[in-house]
């Protein structure tokens, strides 16, 4: 038996999501199917699938979505978006993957893509193709029983809590504009707004559709918003209720306070669940009881691949001058294997190979984690990940490639 990756003929996408369906151990209603089919179709993502065909079957999908990544800047860089990545189990453990990897790295660096990013279905998975974790999401849970915040700043500004059809017209700019600030994001295209807003409307493990609250500045101007659905329960002192933020969006400081303070003090509630939230949550510090917050998880969020070194780094900016070279070892794609002298000026980032000797070595998923400036080389280094061999090379590239702000990825894909 051989098996063959090719493009798939935009006819089989039906056959494409059934066995992509099968390997995630999910039936698909055709309901689903013909929405995944149409917003495929709207976002040209059917142009970019390859399959595995084993003959005429398809034993093995992935996808790619062309994206602009926020780096940090802000600015951004044009990345491949791998999804719908899947080998049929009879299949497995054959290199499928190994080789749909390699022919989207290539296809990538045609468009001129220079990096690739993912999110993960096992940690397990794509180090070996030289990814590594660069955002990651947190999960809050929120006692909301007399929680009072510190004195704050005064709002100008003021909530509405607006219908479905109305947050669909406002919400996407407010979340876009975001998206394009913040490291990690990546703005959302209309067909998948659709998909969302589609998805909020349709009760979930129990819980509502979903209420959307939007803030304005003194202005008048939208700069906030959150979404959030609620799980109904009764105790002998009334209801209690648990809301679940599935998206809290601000673009200024007031709209961030004054949203989590209407979720917080909605009435009849109890407990506050947020999911997909950035590491650093000023929430934190506006509680008078600052353990109301609990993190009860934290995972993995994008995975970053760097596939054009010197495009990348020059792609994004530092938060200070200087000079690094640094040796990156690359096993699933050699040819990146090499040394890169980063020249980091006040007009921005030069990066070329070099002959000089390396001040750090380390490996391109590790570069891929540190890329995004939230994950700092010394907490590599610590764990032997990152080679330090001029003395102060790490507090530099620490201090040149930092994110004031923690990258957060709330684009699925
Ligand atoms: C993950 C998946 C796509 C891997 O496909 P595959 O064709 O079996 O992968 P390959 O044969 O190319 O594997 C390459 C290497 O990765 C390892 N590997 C791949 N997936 C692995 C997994 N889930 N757990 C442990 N190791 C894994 C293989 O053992 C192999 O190691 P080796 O080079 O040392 O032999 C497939 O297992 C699958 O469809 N899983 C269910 C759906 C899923 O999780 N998709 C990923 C979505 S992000």
């Amino acid at each position: 038996m051989s098996v063959e990756v090719r493009p798939i003929a935009p006819d089989q996408l039906g056959a494409f999501i059934r066995a992509f369906s099968a390997a995630f151990l999910e039936t698909i209603s055709p309901d689903d199917l013909r929405q995944w089919q149409r917003t495929w179709e709207r976002t040209g993502v059917i142009d970019r699938a390859i399959a595995a065909y084993d003959g005429d079957t398809i034993v093995g999908t992935s996808a790619t979505k062309p994206f602009q990544l926020t780096v940090p800047g802000p600015a951004s860089i044009p990345v491949a978006g791998v999804t719908a990545v899947s080998v049929l189990p009879t299949y497995r453990r054959r290199g499928i993957l190994t080789e749909m990897t390699r022919r989207e790295f290539e296809s990538a660096r045609h468009r001129g893509e220079i990096a690739a990013i993912l999110y993960a279905s096992e940690g397990v998975i794509y180090g070996r193709y030289g990814y590594g974790p660069a955002t990651f999401a947190a999960h809050y849970s929120i006692t909301t029983d007399r929680v009072a915040f510190v004195p704050a700043v005064q709002d100008g500004g003021m909530l509405a809590l607006v219908d479905a059809a109305e947050g669909r017209r406002r919400i996407p700019e407010i979340a876009n504009r975001h998206s394009r600030l913040r490291p990690g994001s990546i703005p959302r295209a209309e067909a998948n707004w659709d998909d969302w807003f589609e998805d909020a409307g349709k009760e979930h493990d129990g819980m509502s559709e979903a209420f959307f609250v939007i803030h304005q500045d003194r202005n008048r101007h939208d700069d906030g918003f959150v979404a959030y659905r609620s799980t109904g329960a009764s105790l002998p002192t009334g209801p209690r209720n648990t809301v679940t933020v599935t998206r809290l969006t601000a673009l200024s400081d007031e709209a961030y306070v004054s949203l989590w303070g209407y979720v917080l003090h909605l009435d009849l509630v109890g407990e506050v669940n947020a999911g997909n939230r950035p590491l650093q949550e000023p929430l934190r510090w506006l509680m008078t009881d600052p353990r109301r917050l609990r993190t009860t998880s934290v995972g993995d969020g994008l995975w970053v691949r760097l596939l054009d070194i010197p495009a990348c780094l020059e792609g994004r900016h530092y938060l200070c001058v200087g000079s690094l070279t640094v040796e990156v070892r690359d096993a699933f794609c050699p040819a990146n294997t090499g040394t890169y002298a980063l020249e980091v000026g006040p007009n921005g980032a030069r990066c070329a190979r070099t002959n000089l000797n390396a001040d750090l070595v380390l490996g391109v998923a590790q570069l891929g984690s540190l890329y995004l400036g939230g994950v700092s080389f010394s907490e590599l280094a610590h764990g032997t990940l990152v080679e330090e061999r001029r003395s102060g090379a790490l507090l530099q590239a620490d201090r040149m490639f930092m994110s004031p702000i923690a990258p957060w990825c709330t684009t699925d894909f």
